[in-house]
C-alpha cells in the first residue's frame, strides 16, 4: 500500500499590533470606504522589530508541532517559504531551526511569494515519499509590512505580517494530502516585484531615493491573472481526482482580495458560503494566508472529518498552486 501523506499539526502566528484603514487614512490619500469596498480589507497586523520571519515562524512551528504530539526532536527537515528573510544569509530556515532546537535537520528557504504554501506542499509531500523522512516542518512567513512602500497607496493598505505552520507525516492525522499542482510564467515577472535590492540591482542612495527597493504591483493586470490561473488550478485538481465542485466543502484560496476570491468561487462553481474568507481581519499575508487559514479553521474546529478542502494561490513570479485535502 502506498503512504498517505498527511498534516499531522497546524500552528499559526500573528502580531498583537492592529493596523486599521482608520489608521491608513492618517498615513496616505485613502479611505476605509475605498479599501473595504475594493479589498474587503478592514484591518492587519504589522509586526515588531523583534517580530521577525524566523521568530513568527518559530511561533506557529511550535504550535504545529505540539498540536501534532510531537517535539522538536521529531522534526528531520525544515522548509520555509518566504520572500522577506531575517537576513540575506544564512537563510530564515537555518535561523529558525535554531530557534525551535531541532538538531542538524536539512532547512532552506524557497520563495515563490503568495504560492508559497501551495509551493511547499508539493516539495514536502514529494520529499516524504522517498521514505528519508519522518515528519516534515513546513512554514510560510512573511514580514511584508518591511517591504512595503509607506508612501504607496495602491499597495500599502494591502498587506499584512503573520506565519503559518504545519508538520507533515506519514499515514494517520487529520489532513491527507490528496494532490496538489503548481505553475509559474516568469515572463511576468513585472507585475509583481521588489525591483532592487538583489544582484541586478543593488542598494544604492539613488535606489532609496527612487523608492525602487519596495513592493510594486500593476494590481489590475495582476487581479485578473489571478482569478483564471486560480480557477484553472482549482480545476485541474478537480478533473485529475473525479470530482466536482460540488463535492468541496470549503475553498480556501490565497486571501489577497474579496473580490478575487468570489470570482474564483465562482468560477470554480463554489457558492461563496463555502469559502474561508478572514481577509478582512488579516490583509494579504502573502505565502502565510493560506496556511494561517487552515490552521484557523483547524483550531476552531470549523474543519470536520471526512471534509474535503480545496486550497488555492496565487503571486509574484508568476506562480500559483492548488491542492486537495481530505480532513
Ligand atoms: N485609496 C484610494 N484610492 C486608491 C487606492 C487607495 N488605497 N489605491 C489605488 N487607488 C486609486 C487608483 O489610483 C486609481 O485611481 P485613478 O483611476 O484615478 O488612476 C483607482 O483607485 C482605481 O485603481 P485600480 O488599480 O483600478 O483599482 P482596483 O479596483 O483594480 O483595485 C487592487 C486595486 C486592490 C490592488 C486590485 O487590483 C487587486 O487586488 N489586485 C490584485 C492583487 C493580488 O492578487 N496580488 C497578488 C498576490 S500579492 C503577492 O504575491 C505578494
Amino acid at each position: 500500500m502506498t503512504d498517505s501523506i498527511n498534516i499531522v499539526g497546524t500552528g499559526y502566528y500573528l502580531p498583537e499590533k492592529v493596523l486599521t484603514n482608520a489608521d491608513l487614512e492618517k498615513m496616505v490619500d485613502t479611505s476605509d470606504e475605498w479599501i473595504v469596498s475594493r479589498t474587503g480589507i478592514r484591518e492587519r497586523r504589522l509586526a515588531g522589530p523583534e517580530e521577525t520571519v524566523s521568530m513568527m515562524a518559530a511561533q506557529a512551528a511550535q504550535a504545529a508541532i505540539a498540536r501534532a504530539g510531537l517535539t522538536a526532536e521529531d522534526i528531520d527537515l525544515i522548509l520555509l517559504g518566504t520572500f522577506t528573510p531575517d537576513r540575506q544569509l544564512p537563510s530564515a530556515a537555518c535561523l529558525l531551526q535554531a530557534r525551535l532546537g531541532v538538531k542538524e535537520a536539512a532547512s532552506w528557504d524557497f520563495s515563490a511569494a503568495c504560492s508559497a504554501f501551495l509551493y511547499g506542499l508539493e516539495m514536502g509531500t514529494g520529499l516524504l515519499r522517498t521514505g528519508k523522512y519522518r515528519h516534515i516542518l513546513l512554514v510560510a512567513a512573511e514580514k511584508l509590512t518591511s517591504v512595503v512602500d509607506w508612501q504607496d497607496r495602491n499597495t500599502c493598505v494591502l498587506f499584512g505580517d503573520g506565519a503559518g505552520a504545519v508538520v507533515l507525516g506519514l499515514n494517520g492525522g487529520q489532513g491527507r494530502v490528496i494532490d496538489c499542482t503548481i505553475g509559474a510564467d516568469g515572463s511576468k515577472d513585472k507585475l509583481l516585484e521588489i525591483p532592487a535590492g538583489g544582484c541586478e540591482e543593488p542598494i544604492t542612495p539613488e535606489v532609496l531615493e527612487a523608492r525602487r527597493n519596495f513592493v510594486r504591483m500593476e494590481g489590475r493586470e495582476t487581479f485578473k491573472v489571478a482569478v483564471s490561473r486560480m480557477a484553472r488550478a482549482c480545476k485541474t485538481l478537480l478533473k485529475r481526482n473525479g470530482l466536482s465542485p460540488e463535492d468541496v466543502t470549503w475553498l480556501v484560496p490565497h486571501q489577497a482580495n474579496l473580490r478575487i476570491m468570489k470570482g474564483v468561487a465562482k468560477a470554480v462553481g463554489i457558492p461563496v458560503e463555502r469559502v474561508y474568507i478572514n481577509v478582512d481581519r488579516l490583509g494579504n499575508m502573502s505565502g502565510a494566508t493560506v496556511p494561517i487559514a487552515l490552521a484557523e479553521m483547524d483550531h476552531n474546529e470549523v474543519l470536520k472529518k471526512g471534509d474535503l478542502v480545496l486550497l488555492v494561490a496565487f503571486g509574484g513570479g508568476l506562480t500559483w498552486g492548488a491542492s486537495l485535502i481530505e480532513w
